[in-house]
């Protein structure tokens, strides 16, 4: 295949985020801050980063925050702009013209598959990214660019897999099948969330690189795990169809959708400030020492 940009992703925000009730029943969980930042944000920077130029995200209740956090805030930045704070308003016009954001409202959060669905029109007939609204990936090389350059290297499906521990398997997708080279793996089973008998500890995470023939399984997926459309359940029958393969992306992968990991995130952020660091440490040693204590 040739070399050329991912063009479009897909960013489903339409969750009801019940594990962060009650911070989310007027805020949707992708608007939650990773310190001073919407988690939403640093998603769409990192599809900036890969090239993305178009920008689809899947909203759901309250969806006014994410597409005015994304708009122009003329009074705000003129408010700032008379208060001499030229760095803020820079940082708030950037935010603005970060990419040409849409949106798409899924009435009901029937699921991954279905909110993936509901952007079957604006994507057309081409490969496209899908980036959980609530899965951070920290990295030098944008997770999706990673799985971008194995779909255009392969001219298949492609999703970003972790190894995680076998007690944890039941929480994820899990993909096994065998590895082509070191982080390439041809998937031979996907299964949404086994509870019993996990096929491997290869965890399916928050970034996919698909053809646009997903959407015909989807279209096909009945309910299922959870009474929801599941992606897995499609992937499966792309797997099938087409072959889809498994990429172990590298990077630090944050669940800010699960409430350690959203303050596991908070703190791994701030550490990496320098003027927050240095406030934040000697509190941490403190509380270490008193948990230590406790023993
Ligand atoms: P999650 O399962 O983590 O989101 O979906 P949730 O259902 O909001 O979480 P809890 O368990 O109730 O707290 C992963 C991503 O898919 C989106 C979510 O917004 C989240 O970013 N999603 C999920 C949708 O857009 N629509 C859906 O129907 C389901």
């Amino acid at each position: 295949m040739t070399s050329s940009s991912l063009r479009k992703v897909v960013i489903p925000a339409a969750g009801l985020g019940t594990r962060f009730l009650p911070a989310t029943k007027a805020v949707p969980k992708e608007m939650l801050p990773i310190v001073d930042t919407p988690t939403l944000q640093y998603i769409v920077e990192e599809a900036v980063s890969a090239g993305v130029k178009d920008v689809i995200i899947i909203n759901g209740r309250y969806k006014a925050s994410i597409e005015d956090h994304f708009d122009v805030s003329y009074e705000l930045e003129h408010t700032l702009s008379e208060r001499g704070k030229t760095k803020d308003v820079e940082a708030l016009k950037k935010i603005s013209s970060m990419a040409n954001l849409m949106s798409v409202r899924q009435k009901h959060p029937l699921g991954l598959g279905h909110a993936v669905l509901c952007a079957k029109h604006l994507v057309g007939n081409e490969p496209f990214g899908v980036m959980l609204g609530d899965d951070m990936i920290d990295a030098e090389d944008p997770g999706i660019l990673q799985l971008w350059r194995a779909y255009q290297k392969h001219g298949k499906g492609v999703i970003a897999l972790m190894e995680v521990p076998p007690s944890e398997t039941h929480l994820y997708g899990i993909a096994a099948g065998e590895m082509l080279d070191e982080r390439t793996m041809k998937i031979t089973k996907i299964v949404e969330k086994p509870k019993t008998n996990p096929p491997s500890n290869f965890a399916v995470i928050g970034r996919y690189l698909l053809p646009p023939s997903i959407f015909g399984h989807l279209e096909k997926t009945e309910r299922g795990v959870g009474g929801e459309i599941q992606l897995t359940d499609a992937l499966a029958k792309l797997m099938e169809t087409e072959g889809l393969l498994g990429y172990r992306f590298t990077g630090t992968r944050h669940d800010a959708g699960d409430k350690v990991g959203y303050l596991k995130a908070n703190l791994a952020f701030a550490l990496k400030r320098p003027e927050l660091k240095s406030g934040l440490m000697p509190y941490l040693r403190e509380v270490v020492a008193k948990e230590d204590g406790k023993k």
